[in-house]
């Protein structure tokens, strides 16, 4: 009844003919009325008794920002066929009700919107920024109300504390009231101005498919307006933004830029946005704490406060931190006077007083960088000796050398470096300081008059041992500071906070590894704009993606040692220009994996690290089948290039040596080994050998494999020559369908699955032997790979190997994937199956990134071969990949990497399994050991290629590497070097799951 009523006058009196749903609401009536052509409209009903000028002032508002920035997203209010805006209406019971007309924007609000980018946030900032810039110059009589939501006024909940009851609840609060009393005369000095007032995460629309960025696509809802200074307008609403959000100070930065960028703030409102934010959030769960005392019966009223309170209670942001990064997120001064400290420095270059004694314009600099240095050899753990030699290698008879700033490096090791719960999380990397090289002992002169405001002695490992800070002034009163780490702790005799150390005094001198924490000898020099915030607890080192925050706050100090600041400024390799030279340099077939790629410059283990030393959990490359850098190959590669690295026409018995280990791995029947330099080459080898033995050509393979890239082997991998360009396939190979049990035509329902798919050899069989070519072999990768991470019924190779056999032909099976223990159970993949082949071959790991592919065949197939005519690799085999692959397999069983890939296997697909069960596009979970895929679906069942996409690329964003497989590319592939732990499953595992609630919400 209802809604026909509501039709009939959108009808009547906009003429609009739509079908109406009723929209939530607690005291008005909001319909979404979608049109008959389409177009959607929100049909607003004010509630009976509205005052008419509360709905005047948010439809007069709504029109003048239609005028004055037309592009901003808010809501057009649509006028009646009488020309009205606001019109005065009956309800089905005759109550007069206010009635207005606006329409539908797109998206979903940002409390259900996923993901809560940087970038999002951002732009959340300028739609705000601009509706206030919007509103500047809008006016209305209604906005002059009092009222208990405008910030300015806030003041009101400090009588209101007591009905809080939790003593360290209401401490909190009052904590904040007081603050926000101290400011309320700053606040009231600012401009006041109509603001929304109300930008909560239900006023801002979002919109924007999988995959595509999210862009905001609404700022609605009016109705709170007031007039107030306009930073309360961007406080309320980062007052949202913050609740729940992983990183707060990043997004708070995020919205506070965008706004800044819209609509310029001065440092003084950008000062006022923390305590303001805490307020708002003070006034919401006080008034909703007022409001649950007279509706005790209602949940929702404290469930709704939780968000806030989690924020107010463990936030753990120190304001004076977030102060200097809000402002320096707006490109303003971190602290009152920091540009006059910094032309005044500039102005100074030259004339300070030497810090080491001597002129550093000639000292030679020192890269100690993720991308120069191997210090330490582990990025994770800095033991003792190392941390004692770091930088040795540019030790020149105790002549001063200098380490950069702002380079990020890996010798900060610790926890305390890490920025979240995983190895792979963010890490404070990048050197904030100018480091000066020498001998212990080495005196140190203040460049300039200062007063010590810290001298302590932090003894512990790895920390600063002696450290001094001194507080200067300008001649113009401006205040900044240095800090001197790494000292032998002997001024703590001469020296405490008050003291005053003159320009060019002696002050202290260089600690030794027993006294500077246990480096190397030398000074980290910092200079820093403010203590508020880092008080004498500086960070060393700062998250590479927070530069814009570190390097305004401790700024570089080369004026202070007389430098110019681009001689100790790190320039690193720019990604920009490493791609230009790909693009420009090889062929546009060499892809690249991500949207935004990533340049890797360091190993160890399962992870790797870009040139800012941001690490990445690596789940997807089997190539470094022990781990990246594993110190026994390095050792044993350096070793080996030391002495000869000569071929397979002379002896050695290295070679010997890899064949009894690699022979060791396999069944008896295997005698022979060939070594060469790739998978592709030890399959293009296979080929041959299988056509010397039978004397035929014919070869079957199942559809999508992939085998190689020269002639025979693509011939032989339908995964490319199927491809829409690809030379298609060549008469004298017949495809079989891939035993996959979940999407193919048998499934896992049907008990003969396994013979049913190993029956569709037979018409393979016939057809080559029809058009002349006979049966030399049958080829496949024993669990097919690219094919979408398959594990075909158990039986289906013996029963396949069978057939083949029957029709003369010989079997090969392709372990470039599964061999070697990844699979846990088993060393080879065929074993899992009960098959025997007679050929196998492996690749890519054995070498573990050195060139190899190995072959093992018996003696019978061998002879075959062995026809007079020489077979030679000239690298295949070459004493160095002898020891190489022997390394590998040796380090596979002592570190009992196989038994790793069971166990943690194990652990991954149980989590997998998991998500599986919450998350509908999640189809199936398969795999076994290390060898894993998990295959996102559609609602209708179908293969979620652009899903997949994106899960791949957010798994990226999260410092995941994953890769993703299959005909329509929609199964992530998780393939981690065999040394993965705990910690990466259990990564994997929790990323995705966020990722796929991404998803879900989009
Ligand atoms: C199953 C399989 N066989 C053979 C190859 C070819 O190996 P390579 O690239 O070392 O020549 C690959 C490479 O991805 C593979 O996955």
């Amino acid at each position: 009844m209802t809604l026909a009523h509501w039709g009939k006058i959108l009808w009547e009196h906009w003429g609009i003919e739509a079908e109406l749903t009723r929209l939530d609401g607690e005291y008005d009536l909001n319909f979404l009325a979608k049109g008959l052509d389409g177009q959607g409209y929100v049909l607003k009903a004010m509630r009976p008794g509205c005052e008419e000028w509360l709905v005047d002032m948010q439809v007069k508002a709504f029109e003048h920002i239609a005028r004055q920035l037309p592009d901003l997203p808010c809501p057009r209010v649509i006028v009646s066929i009488s020309g009205a805006s606001l019109l005065k209406l009956a309800d089905g019971e005759g109550r007069d009700r206010l009635v207005w007309l606006l329409n539908q924007l797109p998206g979903r609000c940002y409390a259900k919107a996923e993901p809560k980018t940087d970038a999002l946030i951002h732009e959340i900032g300028q739609v705000l920024g601009n509706a206030a810039r919007a509103l500047a110059d809008f006016h209305h009589q209604g906005l002059e109300r009092d009222f208990k939501w405008n910030l300015m006024q806030a003041g009101w909940i400090t009588d209101q504390l007591f009905c809080i009851t939790d003593p360290a609840r209401r401490a909190i609060l009052q904590d904040v009231a007081a603050e926000f009393s101290h400011l309320e005369p700053v606040l009231a000095k600012l401009r006041k101005q109509a603001i929304h007032n109300d930008a909560n995460d239900y006023n801002i629309m979002v919109a924007g498919e999988l995959g595509a960025a999210r862009r905001v696509s609404g700022l609605i809802d009016l109705g709170d307006m007031c007039v107030a200074p306009r930073v309360c307008d961007l406080a309320i609403a980062a007052a949202y933004i913050v609740l729940d959000h992983p990183a707060p100070e990043a997004a708070l930065a995020s919205i506070v830029a965008g706004y800044h960028a819209a609509y310029p703030l001065t440092a003084a409102e950008v000062d006022l946005v923390w305590p303001l934010l805490q307020m708002r959030l003070a006034v919401s769960v006080v008034n909703s704490t007022l409001m649950a005392a007279n509706n005790p019966d209602d949940p929702y009223v404290t469930i709704s406060q939780a968000p806030a309170w989690r924020f107010l209670e463990s936030n753990g942001l120190n304001s004076g931190l977030v102060k200097a990064r809000l402002r320096a997120a707006c490109g303003l001064p971190v602290v009152e006077g920091a540009d006059r400290v910094m032309a005044w420095l500039d102005q100074e270059r030259g004339g300070f007083a030497p810090l080491m004694g001597a002129d550093l314009v000639d000292a030679p600099m020192g890269s100690l960088s993720v991308e120069h240095s191997t210090w330490p050899q582990n990025p994770f753990h800095m033991p003792l000796e190392e941390a004692a030699r770091v930088g040795e290698e540019f030790e020149d008879e105790g002549r001063i050398w200098l380490g950069y700033y702002a380079e990020p490096r890996l010798i900060y090791t610790d926890t305390a470096f890490r920025r979240g719960p995983w190895k792979a999380s963010n890490r404070r990397t990048v050197h904030l300081a100018v480091d000066a090289f020498a001998p212990a002992g080495t005196a140190m002169f203040a460049p300039l008059r200062g007063e010590v405001i810290a001298a302590e002695n932090r003894s512990r490992h790895l920390d600063y041992g002696g450290v001094i800070i001194l507080r200067h002034e300008t001649p113009d009163g401006d205040s900044f500071y240095t800090l001197y780490g790494h000292l032998d702790p002997e001024f703590l005799n001469r020296l405490k906070p008050g003291d005053t150390v003159e320009r060019g005094e002696e002050f202290c001198r260089l600690g030794d590894p027993s006294q500077n924490g246990g480096w190397a000898p030398h000074v980290h020099f910092q200079l820093a704009l403010t203590t508020e915030g880092i008080e004498t607890d500086w960070p060393g080192v700062g998250d590479p993606d927070e530069m814009y925050l570190w390097q305004a706050l401790c700024p570089n100090p080369a004026a202070l040692l007389n430098l110019p600041a681009e001689k100790v400024l790190y320039q690193p390799t720019r990604k920009d220009d490493v791609l230009a030279g790909r693009r420009a340099y090889f062929g546009g077939n060499l892809s690249l994996t991500y949207s935004n790629p990533v340049m890797l410059v360091r190993g160890w283990k399962h992870h790797l690290f870009d040139e800012w030393g941001r690490p990445y959990l690596d789940a997807y490359n089997n190539v470094p089948h022990v781990g990246h850098a594993h110190p026994r190959i390095q050792a044993v590669a350096a070793d080996q290039l030391k002495r000869v690295n000569s071929n397979t026409r002379y002896l050695h018995p290295a070679q010997t040596a890899f064949a009894e280990k690699v022979l060791s791995k396999l069944p008896d029947h295997f005698e022979v080994c060939f070594f060469v330099n790739s998978g592709t080459e030890a399959n293009e080898l296979a080929l041959r050998l299988a056509r010397a033995h039978t004397g035929k050509k014919g070869m079957v393979t199942p559809d999508h494999g992939y085998h190689g890239n020269t002639t025979g082997a693509i011939s032989l991998s339908a995964y490319k020559f199927n491809k829409p360009k690809g030379i298609g396939k060549v008469d004298w190979v017949e495809l079989v369908e891939v035993a996959d049990d979940y999407r193919g035509s048998y499934r896992r329902d049907d008990p003969d699955r396994a013979q049913k798919y190993a029956a569709l050899v037979d018409a393979a069989i016939l057809k080559l032997q029809d058009a002349g070519h006979g049966v030399a072999g049958f080829i496949a990768e024993t669990f097919p790979s690219v094919g979408g991470q398959i594990i075909p019924p158990k039986g289906y190779l013996s029963a396949v190997y069978r057939k083949i056999r029957a029709a003369g032909g010989i079997c090969i099976a392709d372990e470039v994937q599964t061999g070697l223990g990844r699979l846990g159970e088993c060393y080879f993949g065929f074993e899992h199956q009960g098959a025997l082949p007679d050929i196998v071959v492996m690749g890519k790991p054995i070498g573990n990134g050195h060139p190899l592919g190995v072959l093992v065949t018996t003696k019978e197939i061998a002879e075959s071969f062995d026809n007079g005519i020489e077979f030679f690799s000239t690298f295949g085999g070459s004493t160095l990949s002898c020891r190489i692959g022997k390394e590998v397999l040796d380090i596979v069983d002592d570190e009992s990497l196989q038994e790793n890939a069971r166990s943690q296997g194990k652990r991954l697909i149980e989590g997998l399994k998991m998500l599986e069960q919450k998350y509908t596009c999640v189809g199936d979970v398969r795999g076994m050991g290390l060898f894993l895929g998990l295959e996102l679906i559609n609602p209708d069942g179908s293969q979620a290629t652009e899903i997949c996409s994106y899960v791949k690329n957010r798994m990226r964003d999260h410092r995941i590497l994953i890769g993703s497989e299959g005909p329509k590319d929609n199964i992530l592939k998780i393939r981690p070097p065999l040394t993965i732990d705990t910690d990466g499953t259990d990564m994997i595992v929790k990323t995705l799951d966020r990722i796929l609630r991404e998803v879900e919400a989009s």
